[in-house]
């Protein structure tokens, strides 16, 4: 893997932008079920992006990116539990490797990215979840995530057409 994992900056998001759009984009249109349903736009996935790096700005949310001569592959982000009695939790969210640069490792390198910057930050407790049987739910399992649960008929899938369990994961670091 060539691929430098990083945590962006606030001040280096606007020249990320479009890219990160267009993992989204390309995400959904090859079927990822994360909150959206074809058709999907550069526009819906703007609207989301724009919340989302306003959100970083602000120091709600930790953006990774993986990146390759200067161009974005992958990204994943770090949501430290707001609630005052979880101080020592946070969320994993939006874990997306564009499908040019699947199966080379990125989605773990960045899983471990966000794992050892939580751990850094006192945040030892991590959830997320994911739907379940998809390319997520294996990664997330190999990467020693713990599966407590699954919850039937939990969000449309991407075409919108059938409604997919989620799978709910937590890992102790
Ligand atoms: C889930 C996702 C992030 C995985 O990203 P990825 O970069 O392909 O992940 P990895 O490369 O680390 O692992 C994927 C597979 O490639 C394999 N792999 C890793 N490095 C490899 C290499 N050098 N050569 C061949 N295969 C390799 C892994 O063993 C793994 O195999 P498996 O799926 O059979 O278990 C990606 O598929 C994705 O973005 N999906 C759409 C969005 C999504 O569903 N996100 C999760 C929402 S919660």
């Amino acid at each position: 893997m060539t691929h430098a994992i990083r945590l962006l900056k606030p001040e280096e998001t606007e020249a990320r932008r479009a890219a990160l759009i267009d993992i989204l984009v390309d995400s959904v249109t090859h079927g990822a079920s994360v909150n959206f349903v074809l058709p999907m736009s550069a526009e819906k996935a703007a609207a989301w992006w724009d919340g989302a790096l306003a959100g970083h700005a602000r120091g709600e949310r930790l953006i990774f990116v993986a990146e390759a001569d200067g161009r974005v592959d992958g990204t994943v982000q770090l949501i430290p539990a707001p609630q005052e009695n979880q101080p020592h939790r946070a969320d994993l969210s939006k874990m997306l490797v564009h499908s040019r640069a699947r199966h080379q490792g990125l989605g773990a390198a960045l899983m471990q990215a966000a794992e050892a910057e939580a751990r850094r930050i006192g945040r030892t407790l991590l959830t997320l979840d994911t739907e379940t049987g998809s390319d997520g739910e294996r990664l997330y399992t190999r990467l020693g995530w713990t599966k407590f649960g699954e919850v039937p008929g939990f969000a449309l899938t991407a075409d919108g057409n059938t409604r997919q369990a989620a799978s709910f994961f937590y890992k102790t670091l």
